[in-house]
């Protein structure tokens, strides 16, 4: 069995969502406490074991670009200045994995975004790891995903189950349980209305995937808002291959959302050595005075 060795991350969104702050930056850019989203995304797939991440990027990206870029002239004003462990954070960043670029020319979708990254993957089984959703769990969520890979192979999506009326943000896995949190999928439907749901089983933006996703990729056409959808080729692969769904262990946060962002700030934040303890005391002190 051919091992998972590359990441697609999908950037090349809009951003929408956060408008006005994604007029002119990227949103994968935003900060959650001093550290943009695709960081904590790069981070899992490295502390995942992940050796190479392709980022497909679009138009007014160039920001990621540059974050995860050597940066000389930062390096030598904090040199200078003796800031060490800030040094230290701006080198790793640059250190941390092989990161190439391609660029999705029109936002047409998921699907396509992913299908620019077949000559890149080739012919292995790779992971995509979509940026809005930032996991925190012990365990990284992709070498969750990554373990659970190396007993059954197939494709394995990464799951969690979301109330009744939320199904309609999501692609949702028809699916059974074969074992503890892992579920044999038979089908997939992106974003349905709650009532034709299959079940309440969620994608949560992790994915290992067989190449022969880029097949139907090929050939896919759009779906739901009118992109080309990855669901939909999961939704065939299925009918061919072997796909699971697994509910990983952790928390999730769409962190695309403006409630979910805010969630994601505040709890990594009550986490962090250097500012949780006084922004603990800081949060009581509110709580106790909303009526
Ligand atoms: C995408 C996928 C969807 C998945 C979601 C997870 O949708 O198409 O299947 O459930 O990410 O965040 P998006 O949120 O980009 O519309």
């Amino acid at each position: 069995m051919k091992k998972v060795q590359k990441v697609v991350i999908p950037a090349a969104g809009l951003g929408t969502r956060f408008l006005p702050a994604t007029k002119a930056q990227p949103k994968e850019m935003l900060p959650v406490i001093d550290t943009p989203t695709i960081q904590y995304i790069i981070e899992e797939a490295v502390n995942s074991g992940i050796k190479d991440i392709l980022i497909i990027t679009g138009k007014d990206k160039n920001a990621i670009e540059d974050h995860f870029d050597k940066s000389p002239t930062l390096e030598n004003l904090l040199r200078s200045k003796g800031k060490h462990e800030l040094l230290e954070q701006v080198k790793d960043i640059s250190q941390l994995v092989d990161i190439y670029y391609v660029r999705q020319k029109e936002p047409r979708g998921l699907g396509d975004a992913v299908y620019r990254a077949r000559k890149f993957i080739g012919d292995e089984p790779f992971a995509v790891m979509l940026g809005d959703d930032v996991v925190r769990s012990s365990k990284p969520c992709l070498k969750q995903m990554l373990d659970l890979y190396e007993e059954t192979g197939g494709s394995i999506i990464g799951i969690k189950e979301v109330p009744g009326d939320q199904v309609d943000k999501y692609g949702i896995l028809n699916a059974e349980c074969v074992k503890d949190k892992v579920y044999r999928c038979n089908d997939l439907v992106e974003k349905p209305a709650p009532a034709e749901a299959p079940s309440r089983l969620a994608i949560m933006g992790r994915y290992i995937i067989q190449p022969q996703v880029f097949n139907i990729l090929a050939r896919t056409s759009a779906g739901a808002g009118g992109e080309i959808q990855l669901t939909d080729a999961l939704k065939e692969l299925a009918r061919k291959d072997y796909v699971y769904g697994y509910e990983f262990e952790g928390y999730r946060y769409d962190v695309g959302d403006k409630l979910g962002y805010l969630k994601a700030t505040v709890e990594l934040a009550l986490e962090r050595p250097d500012i949780g303890e006084e922004f603990s005391t800081y949060l009581k002190n509110i709580i106790s005075k909303i009526k």
